[in-house]
């Protein structure tokens, strides 16, 4: 099947003063139509969200895309006009965002959030726009009077269900949620992820979902794609990751949640300066991984296809050479 949104090799840098944070790394992803759902998890820093905004087309100054495609059916979207892109965004690909605040502003109603988003890149007709709204709202369990709620006066989760029916407003085919939970108490992170399941299968989307929390993809997603310091590390079939993890940090990421809720020692979970591991020569990981060998501190290893449909950046896989 064609994917419907390709990225290849994309390359993501943040330059502030004379430092730049390379948080993408030559990063492939293929995302296919029409109810296909991909997990991407990683620690805080490893590159999730910027992944996410790119496939937006959302990384702004200081960030910047300096290589790779991205393409969306057959277009380049890279290369689209100002006003392709602003007709691309919400119609096709829609994001809930990590934080609130990069969705809503604090002196606008919650409902007129959404009459904007409608009105600005459709030809609806404003009361049509509110009507639309209101119902999209009401769907996601905000009725009456709360749709007029500054989004303050929300609390998180109903935060979450607004932001949830802003990226439904245009029926994109391509929601992205980024962490759309993970600031929520578990019964509403349970009601947030059965409204999004909910939603997502209704009209059959396609699902990017970002997390760092990799139990919660198993039953949710397809594939899963494993970020480490700007890179894939991992990518395949949910159920065969968390069941059987080949890279060692996948490894490292299914360990530490079986052993977190028994004994696991606070010096057996050691801090990592994230920018030396993503400066490091060779394999990003080595600096905490227990199989690191010779090659490793030299040459990075590519994500190649190893079992079935799994792919992983290690060279611990190459026969001729572990
Ligand atoms: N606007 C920005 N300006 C400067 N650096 C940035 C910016 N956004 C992200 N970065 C840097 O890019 C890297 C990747 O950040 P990103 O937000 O994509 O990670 P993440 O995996 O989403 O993390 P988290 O789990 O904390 O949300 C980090 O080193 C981060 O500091
Ligand atoms: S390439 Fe080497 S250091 Fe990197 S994850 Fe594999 S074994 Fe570990
Ligand atoms: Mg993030």
């Amino acid at each position: 099947m064609d994917p419907l949104l390709r990225a290849s090799d994309l390359v993501v840098e943040y330059n502030i003063g004379r430092s730049t944070t390379r948080a993408l790394q030559g990063v492939s992803i293929d995302v296919y139509p029409s109810g296909y759902k991909l997990g991407v998890v990683g620690e805080s820093g490893s590159g999730k969200t910027t992944l996410g905004l790119s496939m937006m087309d959302l990384i702004e100054p200081p960030g910047r895309i300096v290589g790779g495609q991205l393409e969306y059916g057959k277009k380049n979207l890279l290369e689209m006009s100002p006003e392709e892109v602003r007709r691309f965004r919400w119609r096709e690909v829609a994001m809930v965002f990590q934080s609130a605040m990069n969705a809503f502003s604090p002196v606008k109603r919650t409902a007129d959030h959404i009459v904007e988003v409608i009105t600005e890149r459709s030809e609806t007709p404003k009361a049509e726009a509110r009507e639309k709204a209101l119902s999209l709202l009401s769907e996601v369990g905000i009725q009456g009077e709360h749709a007029d709620d500054f989004p303050h006066e929300l609390s998180g989760g109903m935060k979450q269900r607004a932001m949830i029916a802003m990226a439904l407003a245009l029926s994109p085919k391509l929601l992205i949620a980024d962490e759309p939970t993970s600031a929520l108490d578990v019964v509403v992170q349970k009601q947030i992820l059965f409204l999004l399941k909910r939603e997502v299968s209704r009209l059959g989307l396609s699902l990017v979902f970002i997390t760092h929390d990799l139990p919660l993809l198993r039953g949710l997603v397809d594939d899963v794609a494993v970020m480490f310091a700007g890179e894939v590390v991992e990518k395949g079939p949910v159920s065969r990751v968390l069941n059987g993890p080949m890279h060692p940090y996948t490894e490292q990421l299914v360990s530490s949640l079986l052993t977190l809720d028994t004994d696991t020692k606070a010096s057996e979970i050691t801090s990592f300066d994230f920018s030396k591991e993503a400066a490091a020569e060779g394999c990003r990981y080595r600096l905490r991984c227990k199989y690191a060998f010779e090659r490793c501190r030299h040459e990075r290893p590519l994500l190649k296809k190893r079992e079935g449909d799994v792919y992983v950046a290690c060279h611990k896989y190459d026969e001729s050479t572990a």
